[in-house]
């Protein structure tokens, strides 16, 4: 009798194989490096390069040490996003002294196996230095700061990310703008300057806003909705709209997530999924695998209904390297692959919902 695993490697090679079949494609080797996954429908991002889009996963800058681990990230994905290597307490630990090293060694990473990088995140609440944090600014000093700061980071990634995550989660759950200390202490306009700081620096970088819990209708991404048509109505460059997609199998799946990436495609912006995870109450059986499976292919689906939903990143892509059993207690078994770096149901769903995509295209 076969493993669980076994069933679910072969169940992903026949899906492959009828991914070729309907495309008429040749069976392609397997992807060392290099760009190649892109055109290898044997993999996510190949099977997403179908429809135009790119599959990608996030990594921390520890797992590049764990090899196996990078190697398929290296081979399976098409793009990455460092998990905190660009976060401003990596990146300018001390006042006007900058640090790339984490964000650099992701991005060589990257460009060593043919992937993209999206940069994660110019600014953010949470993972600033304390000499930031902690310290009494006027108004004009952290409008300095802040725009001394974009400037150098989009600088020195400039041709090296294709997008940046320029405000993460900058509004509440009822739609008011987060207090952080770029509010409290400049006002709502900061938002505005941070984005044209960032064009200024990398006219050619997509630039986001980027939160959680925006995936479905609601006075959150109702709010944002507001804030982006504003913000193109001034002339402020923004171009996409970044939903994390961290769900939770108890709290139900995301209200009309197509309907809703389709509205902020047509006000003008591109979306991305940016961070998903499905995360369930441990332990994890094979009801909430084959419910977090289905949830898996509808956010698939969900992008790829939408021409303008560019791509879907995984904020990692195996439950070896997690955020969330640290973040979420008794909570986990959130990824795609298990930590052995087995494929489960998640992964035919999505290559599914890719392959269903692909061949409408094509068809
Ligand atoms: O750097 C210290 C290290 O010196 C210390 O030894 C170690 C001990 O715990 O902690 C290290 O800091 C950790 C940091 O990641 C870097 O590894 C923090 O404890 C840990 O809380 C932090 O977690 C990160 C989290 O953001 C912080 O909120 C996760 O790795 C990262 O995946 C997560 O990513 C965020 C996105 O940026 C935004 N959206 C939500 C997402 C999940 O929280």
């Amino acid at each position: 009798m076969r493993t669980p695993a076994a069933r679910t490697r072969a169940g992903s090679a026949a899906l492959a194989a009828t991914a070729a079949l309907l495309l008429g494609l040749a069976a392609a080797p397997a992807a060392v490096a290099g760009a190649d996954h892109r055109q290898d429908a044997t993999t996510l991002d190949g099977l997403a390069h179908r429809s135009g889009r790119y599959f990608g996963s996030a990594v921390d800058n520890p797992e590049l040490a764990d090899t196996d681990y990078a190697n398929l990230l290296g081979s399976e994905f098409g793009q990455t996003t460092p998990g905190n290597g660009m976060k401003w307490y990596a990146t300018e630990p001390r006042r006007g002294v900058f640090d790339f090293t984490a964000g650099d060694e992701i991005v060589n990473y990257a460009r060593s196996k043919g992937l993209t990088v999206r940069g994660h995140t110019l600014l953010w609440h949470s993972q600033l230095p304390d000499w930031l944090s902690s310290g009494t600014w006027s108004a004009d000093e952290l409008r300095s700061i802040l725009k001394n700061h974009i400037t150098q980071v989009v600088k020195h990634y400039r041709g090296k990310v294709f997008a940046w995550d320029v405000a993460n989660e900058i509004m509440n759950e009822d739609g008011t703008y987060r207090d952080n200390i770029f509010y409290k202490t400049i006002g709502p306009s900061y938002i505005a300057d941070a984005l044209r700081w960032a064009r200024a620096a990398d006219p050619k970088a997509k630039l986001y806003l980027n939160d959680y819990n925006v995936e479905g209708t609601g006075a959150k991404s109702d709010a944002y909705y507001a804030l982006i048509q504003r913000l193109k109505a001034d002339g402020v460059p923004v171009d996409g709209f970044g939903m994390q997609a961290h769900l939770a199998l108890q709290y139900g799946f995301p209200y009309q997530m197509r309907q809703n990436i389709q509205r902020f495609a047509d006000l003008g912006v591109d979306v991305a999924v940016t961070e998903l995870d499905i995360r369930m109450i441990l332990p994890a059986d094979a009801t909430r695998t084959a419910q977090q499976a289905d949830w898996y292919g509808q956010v698939t689906s969900a992008c790829l209904a939408v021409r303008r939903c560019v791509g879907i990143t995984l904020w990692g892509y195996s439950d070896r390297h997690s955020w969330i059993p640290a973040a979420f207690e008794g909570q986990g078994a959130a990824l795609p692959w298990d930590e052995e770096l087995r494929r489960k149901p998640a992964y035919d769903a999505i290559g599914a919902a890719l392959t269903a995509a692909a061949v409408r295209r094509t068809g």
